[in-house]
């Protein structure tokens, strides 16, 4: 096979067979092709698109390119929620306990990863003692035993995406649907769950800007999960404000808690159940979303959901004091109030650069060696839609730090006040049921 032929091939839109696609990621794996022609390559997807057929097997090449965890000695249909990443996302902190503490069994792997906030791993590192380095036996034990069990990444999984995806960085590639969907896909099924649920995220602080994207890149997903053999459903849902009031990794802990106690920001809520319900059926748990809700919201009122969480920081070292008494968390040594400058409605509170803010104050890492602060980030007193008087807090900033200028500048910068504001739907599309 010749390289130059694939492209061209690919340049006047014919579909590569699998042999074609799995010789290319073996190949490029090997540096036995070079980067220029794999950029050529890469702009001719960008234009031409993938069927599906070709992005299931991009993904399985990509699969097959590094390690692959073996979870076949859990009992149970392990299921696997992934996010595209939004801002204050605190919902697999909730979704892990609630769902094990109904039988699915939870077997989390997370990155750290660069962001607004840490990462799930990150998050539960900010409860005093709590650790994620165990053995992959003691892993699978703890799963067998408790249902759960979150660690960091370990082994190689899928190399050739990580190369594939810093060439696309610089080759204004990025985004083309059928390739974010298999980088995406390679690694969730590298991660060895049987089923996933996804949550693609559309709005000012998600990758994808808009509903036709989003549902695109879930509907591809869910089919390349299932033309491998990994159920997958999938929710498109709104990322135009952060989600829930809380954004930072001991903050979002506390919120965590709360909506396990039945508390908590109402779409934080919604969107957990909505994502739950999904991964109960497809652990035949629930025969179908409603009954998947029902249980859910059962397993949080009768505080079983709580009970997990509690247990989970018990076996893995962590102070479950917290639950009771979240002070015990860590805290940021000033509190700043962010006074509105005008009244009326919230009518816009971009997602992002509410992220940065939370990133100045050290809630996030730029670089991978970077250190996060546990303690700071922000707390929301209004979301889109919510009326306001001048002088009335819009938010509190938790820092370390009592100048927070350049932080209150980009603050004011992602909120706008009107006359009239709509809260936003939060569930856009329900996707696979
Ligand atoms: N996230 C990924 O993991 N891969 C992409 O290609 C885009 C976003
Ligand atoms: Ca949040």
């Amino acid at each position: 096979m010749r390289m130059v032929d694939l492209i061209e091939k690919k340049r006047d839109g014919q579909a590569l067979s699998q042999d074609e696609i799995t010789w290319m990621v073996d190949q490029y794996s090997k540096d036995q092709i070079k980067d220029y022609q794999m950029s050529a390559m890469l702009m001719a997807i960008y234009f031409q698109g993938m069927s599906h057929e070709e992005a299931g097997y991009l993904t399985m090449s990509m699969v097959e390119s590094g390690d692959q965890i073996d979870l076949s000695q859990i009992d149970g249909i392990k299921v696997d929620k992934h996010s595209t990443g939004g801002v204050g996302d605190t919902t697999t902190l909730i979704l892990a306990p609630l769902v094990a503490s109904l039988g699915v069994p939870v077997a989390k792997m997370s990155g750290r990863g660069l962001g607004h906030t840490g990462g799930t791993i990150d998050k539960l590192e900010s409860i005093p003692g709590f650790h994620i380095e165990l053995t992959s036996e003691e892993f699978v034990n703890q799963v067998n035993q408790h249902k759960i069990a979150l660690v960091g990444q370990s082994g190689n999984l899928t190399p050739a995406d990580k190369k594939l995806y810093a060439l696309r960085d610089v080759t204004a590639t990025v985004n083309a649907i059928p390739l974010i969907a298999s980088s995406i896909m390679s690694k969730k099924i590298a991660a060895g769950n049987d089923a996933i649920v996804l949550d693609v995220k559309v709005g000012s602080g998600a990758f994808m800007k808009d509903d036709q994207a989003g549902e695109d890149l879930a509907r591809t997903m869910v089919k390349i999960g299932r033309s491998v053999g990994r159920q997958t459903m999938a929710l498109v849902s709104d990322m135009s404000q952060p989600l829930g009031r809380a954004i930072g990794n001991a903050l979002e802990v506390k919120e965590a808690i709360d909506v396990l106690k039945g508390k908590g920001p109402e779409d934080l809520r919604e969107l957990v159940l909505a994502l739950g319900s999904q991964m109960l059926v497809l652990a035949k748990q629930a025969k179908d979303l409603n009954q998947g809700k029902q249980k859910l919201l059962q397993a949080i009122q009768s505080g079983q959901a709580l009970a997990k969480f509690k247990e989970l920081l018990e076996i893995q070292g962590g102070n479950s004091q917290v639950v009771e008494d979240s002070d015990l968390l860590p805290q940021a040594k000033y509190q700043i109030d962010l006074p509105a400058l005008e009244s009326g409605y919230i009518s816009s509170m971009v997602a992002d650069k509410i992220g940065q803010a939370s990133m100045v104050l050290g809630a996030g890492r730029k670089k991978l060696d970077d250190q996060i602060n546990p303690a700071v980030g922000l707390i929301l007193h209004k979301k889109i839609g919510d009326p306001v008087e001048k002088g009335e807090p819009l938010l509190t900033i938790h820092s370390d730090q009592v100048r927070v200028e350049e932080v209150k500048a980009l603050l004011y910068d992602s909120i706008r006040i009107s006359s009239q504001a709509q809260k936003p739907q939060l569930i856009h599309q329900i996707i696979g049921s």
